[in-house]
């Protein structure tokens, strides 16, 4: 472990307490020069350190930014937050950097975080809001020994794990919108987007970006936003430690991962389909400009959408927008 994570468990181990620098000194065997950098060093990541000369150090407010020492912190998977996570406190898109590292091959697992995206892209060329600290950034490299034809599958199952992250954490509200929209009391409040690289009839890699509005407040968003996004501030007055969100998330996406892998995709589209409401409703589905109207039918083993439109007939719809009408 380096000296100023070292000295980081050392403050943490003390919860609240006085240590003083001489004792920290001793216990990682470096000067208290040394002590006070890397007290320097913890404090430019966010932690909130007070010295005094006679008391020493005290560790007041653990940092509310995605640091990878935070994020591994009592997590107990085996791959996804246990191989290298990028940290960054602004990137162009984290799936962008992601693509780059499996490019120069990066292995399954690795991960790129950042506090906000200046480009941040959402499905179907949009872009994703990313403001300073106050979302979830983040891309997971993924190799899986599938045909291309079956990665739709991946964020399907994406989509799963965000919400079951979300219910682990009390959050009852929380629903699917086919294909991969987390919703949370009707409005969006997560999305998924998966970019692949393929050779041949391989994949080559996968990146899952996620993105998670957490601790937006309302006046953040713009008038579009307003009326079709939310955030877990804006829905429950209170602001949320994205780092459990963050963990959560990474548990259950291996849990689902490794299912995926072991027993196929049918256990995962059964979950999917209790996490949504959609089956029966009115809908409008906007593929690439044609809309189709009409009721949904079901959402099949592949997850894809079966429309009943209002002349009975069945339309299978691979990918789209989806708008739900109310009655
Ligand atoms: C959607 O349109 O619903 C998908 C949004 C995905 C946003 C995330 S944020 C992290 C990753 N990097 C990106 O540029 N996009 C994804």
């Amino acid at each position: 472990m380096a000296t100023k994570d070292k000295l980081l468990a050392g403050l943490k181990q003390e919860e609240g307490r006085w240590v003083s620098g001489e004792l920290l000194s001793n216990r990682l065997g470096v000067s208290r020069a040394a002590v006070s950098k890397h007290v320097r060093k913890l404090k430019a990541d966010g932690y909130i350190i007070e010295s005094s000369p006679r008391k020493g150090y005290v560790l007041q407010k653990m940092s509310d930014r995605l640091l990878p020492a935070e994020i591994q912190e009592g997590l107990d998977t085996k791959i996804f937050g246990t191989r290298e996570i990028l940290y960054l406190r602004e990137t162009d898109s984290t799936n962008t950097r992601a693509k780059a590292l499996a490019a120069a091959g990066a292995p399954e697992g690795t991960m790129v975080v950042a506090e906000t995206q200046t480009q941040g892209r959402g499905r179907k060329k949009r872009t994703w809001f990313s403001p300073l600290g106050q979302g979830i950034y983040a891309s997971l490299i993924l190799r899986p020994a599938i045909p291309p034809s079956e990665a739709p599958r991946i964020t399907l199952m994406t989509a799963v794990a965000i919400a079951e992250a979300f219910l682990a954490l009390g959050h009852s509200e929380i629903r699917i919108k086919w294909p991969n929209d987390i919703l949370m009391n009707g409005k969006k409040i997560a999305g998924v987007l998966t970019e692949i690289s393929t050779e041949m009839d391989t994949i080559d890699y996968i990146m899952v970006g996620l993105g998670i509005n957490v601790n937006t407040p309302l006046e953040s968003f713009d008038e579009t936003l307003k009326s079709q996004a939310t955030s877990i501030f804006i829905e429950t007055g209170k602001e949320f430690p994205r780092i459990r969100l963050v963990r959560a998330y990474l548990q259950w996406f291996e849990k689902c991962y490794a299912r995926f892998h072991e027993t196929g995709f049918a256990p995962i589209i059964q979950r999917w389909k209790e996490l949504t409401d959609l089956i029966g409703q009115r809908v409008m589905v906007d593929v690439i400009g044609r809309r189709y109207h009409g009721s949904v039918s079901d959402v099949d083993g592949d997850g894809v959408l079966i429309l009943k439109d209002d002349q009975d007939r069945l339309h299978r719809i691979f990918s789209g927008d989806l708008t739900v009408i109310k009655p």
